[in-house]
Formats: C-alpha cells, structure tokens, sequence
C-alpha cells in the first residue's frame, strides 16, 4: 500500500491547503478561535497526521449563529429574487464539478474512500444534488385553498399559503462521505433561503472547509453560510442548544440523535434525524443470484460498510442458501483491501483506531453468541491503518446483538428463512428498531411490490440496494430518525407554512 500525501505533488493548492490551520468560517471569512486544543486530522489508511482543525465552541457557535441571523433577517438571501439565488448555486455547482480533482484528493485522505470513486461518482453526485435543488428556487410556491364551510352565513373566506424559509439553521454532519454529506443538507437549505452553521464531524472536516472556500468565491452574501469545527459534546452541543436557532438536521449515531432531542427543547427547535439502520437484504428464492450476490456484496462492503443505508442484514431462503453464501465469501476473498490515491480498492480503512476497535469486538461477540464466521473477522495486520477484512457471518438469528445492533463496519450477518409467506418474511425484515433502507430480491416483480409495502423502512428496492438520488425522499421510519432528505421533502423541511385568510 502506497498511501502518503506526497503524492498529491501536483496538487499543490492541496498541499498548502492541508498545511493550514482551519479555523471557523464566520460571516465569509476564515476565523481563528477556539481556547479548546486543536485537533489533529488523521489519515485512516496510515494513522499519520495530515492537516489540523482548532477546536470551536459556545464562542464560535455564537458569532457564527449571529452572522446567520443577522443576514437571514436582512434578506439579503431569503428575499433575493429566485432566480439569482438559483445562479449562485448553479454556480457553486459547477465549481464542485471543477475542483472534483481535489476534492476527490481530500476525501481520499480524510477518511480512505477510493479516490477514483469519489472524483467520478461522489462529486458528481454532490453537484448534482445541487442543481436538483437550484431548480426549486424558482418553484416555491404555497396554493389556493377552497373554504369547506361558509365562514358566516352568506360570506366566505379567501385563503392561500406562502412558503417561508424556516430561518437559521444548525447543520451537524458525521464522518462518512462528508461532502456529499454537508452538500445533502446545505443544497436543500439554502434553495429555501435558510442561512446556515454546519458543523462537520471533528474526524472528517477537509472537504466541508474546502467547499467554504468553493462558497466563498460564489456571490453568496456572507453570513449565509457558515462553518464551526470542533468536537460533537462541545461544538455540536452548543449549536443544538443555542436559543437562536430555528432548526437542527443532524445525521449520525441514534444515541447522539436522542441527546439532540434532549437540547432542543429549551426554544423548541425544528429537528430533522437521519439515524442509524440495520437494514435487510431479503433475497427469495426466485430472485437472479448473478444480480443478488454481488448486489449484496456491495450492499454491505461499499465504504466498508460505514453507512448507514448498508445492507448489514441478509435474510435468503434456505433454497438458495448455500449458494448465496458461497458467492458472498467468494467475493469478500478476493476483495483488494488498501487505499490509494491513484488505484482503486475495494476495501477501504475504518475512519479512526476507536470506530475499528469498535467493529472488532461486534466480531468477538458474533462469535460468543454462537454465529458462524465463515470469511473474514480479523484486522489486517500487515497495514498501519484501520482496515479490517470484509467479514460474514452464517447461522445467526435475530435475538443477537450483531443482528440487532448498528455495527457501521464491513460485517455481514445471514439468517435463512423457510417459508414463502410474505407476511412472515416482512416480519423477519421488520424485527429491528430502526427502518431506514432495505432490498428485495426476486424474479417476480409483482412479488417484489407486494413485499416492499409490507417493510417499514423509509426506502426499499427491489432488485436494487440503497437507489440514491437527489429527486427520490431519503429517510427513516422508528428510530432510523425523523423527517426526510432528498426530493421536495427535503426542501419542505426548511419551509414553513403560513396560511392568510381573509373574508371575501
Ligand atoms: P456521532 O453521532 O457521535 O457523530 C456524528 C456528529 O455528531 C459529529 O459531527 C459529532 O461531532 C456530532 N456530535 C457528537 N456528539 C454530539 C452532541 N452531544 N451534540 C451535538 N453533536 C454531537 O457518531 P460517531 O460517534 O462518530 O459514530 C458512532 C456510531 O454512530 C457509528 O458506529 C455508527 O453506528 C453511527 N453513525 C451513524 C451514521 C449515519 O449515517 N446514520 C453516521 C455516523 C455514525
Ligand atoms: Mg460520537
């Protein structure tokens, strides 16, 4: 493995970039601050230090939740005319696609993603989900409501809706897949008119602070958008509580979605949570293994499995069981384990020595509660980083904890089921607290239908895993999280309502 930041030699703006010190980006410039210990970046496929963050809180968290209250009420973005709100992230959308290189260089480095995945999907992806939103702002629109009683007698009411931003939003973002992460939640924000303070995860900051440099040369009023590094109990704690902010959307760990609850209360919040899952990956006997197999592969080793639409359940018919398992170890054998700047691998690093020690013991109890580790289950030894080889697991049920509990980690767990009947299949998929993706996999579509209204979970495929795409609402049902991302849902979630009424 050849992974050291050398090599992005000709990437020198990234070179100098990483050698900053990033700060806090508050009213459109960069800010020092912090009396809290500066945090180190680290490379997860080496272990070494490749850039630094200060470490923000109350202080920071209140200068920034100033500037984006203060330009959310000028209405210097809220009130600007739709169609130059649209340009300018049209705009930005177009610096993202053109700085793909770097960005793609950053993230590689921040937390082990395959670079050429990044740079051809990831971004474009992000740029996209952009646009999708750039298209709204010029179709914001309340409607006309027909009165369903006379308001007195021999007089009606006239009665319309207008779409107002919520006002000043506090974003928190964890360490999988940043950018596209922060771009999820400021592209539907912003198209609102919502001014923002995102606060990136303190593991994987580099990209959020580039694309502040990316806004930074858009004509987006300062004070729009704004940026607080720091960790999540100080930073974080102190954006979710802040009595100024309208809304926080968070994504990340369901016990930290729960403390935000606990924080807004004190002026009420909006809350958006986009949680944990442990979603299943149904695959009927009918279903065309050639597809499946590798669907399902990919459905829990893509970012080794650091995410939380992963496929970590598979339920498979005992039919077809041993065929399906004997495809899946197939594939996680010869799966290439690194991270590179320059190749592709599909296997990457975990993001922190923490998150790997935590995904080695799951290992250690599957073992203890008698599931069956048929490939896999070991740290890769011979890398300084934490990679951990793609791991499953037969003969499990659902009373064990690596089935009932998130792992966020390349581990596969497989339960084999007898019967054909949907309403007991749909109960094995739903035997889960959380409900945020799953799949089914069949031969029969109409069969497919009829199992995908049967799951609760905010998005189901069939005969595909995780379908993402910025039209399509992306959520959870139970504790995966409130509200929805993605789609016009997405972009309701930073309106508000009003309705005007008045006599005829
Ligand atoms: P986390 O939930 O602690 O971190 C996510 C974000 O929340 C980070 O920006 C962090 O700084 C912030 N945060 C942490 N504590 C906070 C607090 N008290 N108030 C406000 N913000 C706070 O996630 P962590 O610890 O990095 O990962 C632990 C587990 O969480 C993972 O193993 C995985 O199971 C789950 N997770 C799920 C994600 C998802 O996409 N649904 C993403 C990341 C983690
Ligand atoms: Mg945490």
């Amino acid at each position: 493995m050849s992974f050291v930041t050398k090599q992005i030699g000709s990437h020198e703006d990234v070179q100098s970039f990483l050698a900053r010190k990033h700060g806090h980006f508050i009213n459109g410039a960069w800010q020092s601050g912090g009396d809290l210990k500066p945090i180190a970046i680290k490379c997860p496929a080496t272990g070494l230090q490749i850039s630094t963050i200060e470490s923000g809180g109350e202080i920071e968290i209140d200068a920034a939740v100033k500037a984006a209250r203060q330009a959310f009420e000028s209405g210097v973005w809220a009130k600007m005319v739709p169609v130059e709100r649209a340009r300018i992230l049209f705009a930005l959308a177009d610096l993202v696609e053109a700085n793909a290189e770097q960005i793609s260089y950053l993230e590689a480095l921040d937390i082990g993603v395959s670079r050429g995945l990044m740079r051809d999907i990831g971004v474009k992806l992000a740029a996209d989900q952009i646009r999708y939103y750039a298209g709204w702002v010029t179709k914001i629109n309340g409607e006309t409501i027909t009165n369903s009683r006379a308001a007195a007698p021999g007089r009606e009411f006239l009665t319309y809706t207008v779409k107002e931003p919520i006002g000043v939003v506090g974003q928190i973002i964890p360490w999988n897949f940043p950018f596209g992460m922060a771009l999820q939640k400021l592209a539907p924000a912003l198209a609102a008119g919502c001014s923002v303070i995102l606060k990136p995860a303190e593991e994987a900051p580099l990209t959020s602070a580039y694309l502040a440099d990316l806004i930074a040369q858009t004509d987006m009023p300062s004070g729009v958008f704004n940026l607080v590094n720091g960790v999540g109990r100080k930073a974080g704690a102190a954006l979710s509580r802040h009595p100024d902010v309208d809304k926080i959307s968070f994504t990340g760990s369901t016990s930290v979605g729960k403390e935000i609850l606990h924080a807004v209360t004190g002026n009420l919040k909006k809350t958006a949570l986009e949680l944990g899952g442990k979603s299943p990956v149904v695959i009927l006997k009918d279903a065309n293994l050639s597809e499946a197999i590798p669907a399902a592969a990919r459905a829990i080793f893509f970012l080794s499995g650091q995410n939380c639409m992963a496929g970590s359940r598979l339920l498979v018919h005992a039919d077809i069981h041993d065929q399906v398992v004997e495809g899946l170890v197939e594939i996680a054998k010869s799966m290439r384990i690194g991270a590179d700047l320059e190749n592709s691998y599909d296997i990457g690093p975990l993001i922190s020595e923490r998150q790997m020690t935590r995904v080695l013991a799951y290992i250690d109890t599957g073992l203890g509660e008698g599931a069956k580790l048929v490939t896999g289950g070991k740290r890769v030894k011979s890398m300084a980083g934490y990679f951990v080889e793609p791991t499953i697991f037969t003969n499990c049920s659902s009373s064990m904890r690596i089935v009932k509990e998130e792992i966020f980690g390349p581990v596969l767990t497989i339960q084999k089921f007898e019967t054909e009947d949907l309403e007991d299949i749909a109960a094995m998929a739903n035997d889960t607290i959380f409900g945020l993706s799953a799949s089914v996999w069949t031969g029969d579509v109409s069969i497919g239908h009829k199992l995908a209204g049967k799951i609760k979970a905010g998005q189901v495929g069939i005969n595909v895993h995780a379908a993402i795409d910025p039209a399509t609402p992306f959520g959870g049902y139970k504790q995966s999280g409130w509200g929805r991302e993605f789609g016009q849902d997405g972009l309701e979630a930073y309106l508000e309502t009003k309705a005007i009424t008045a006599y005829l």
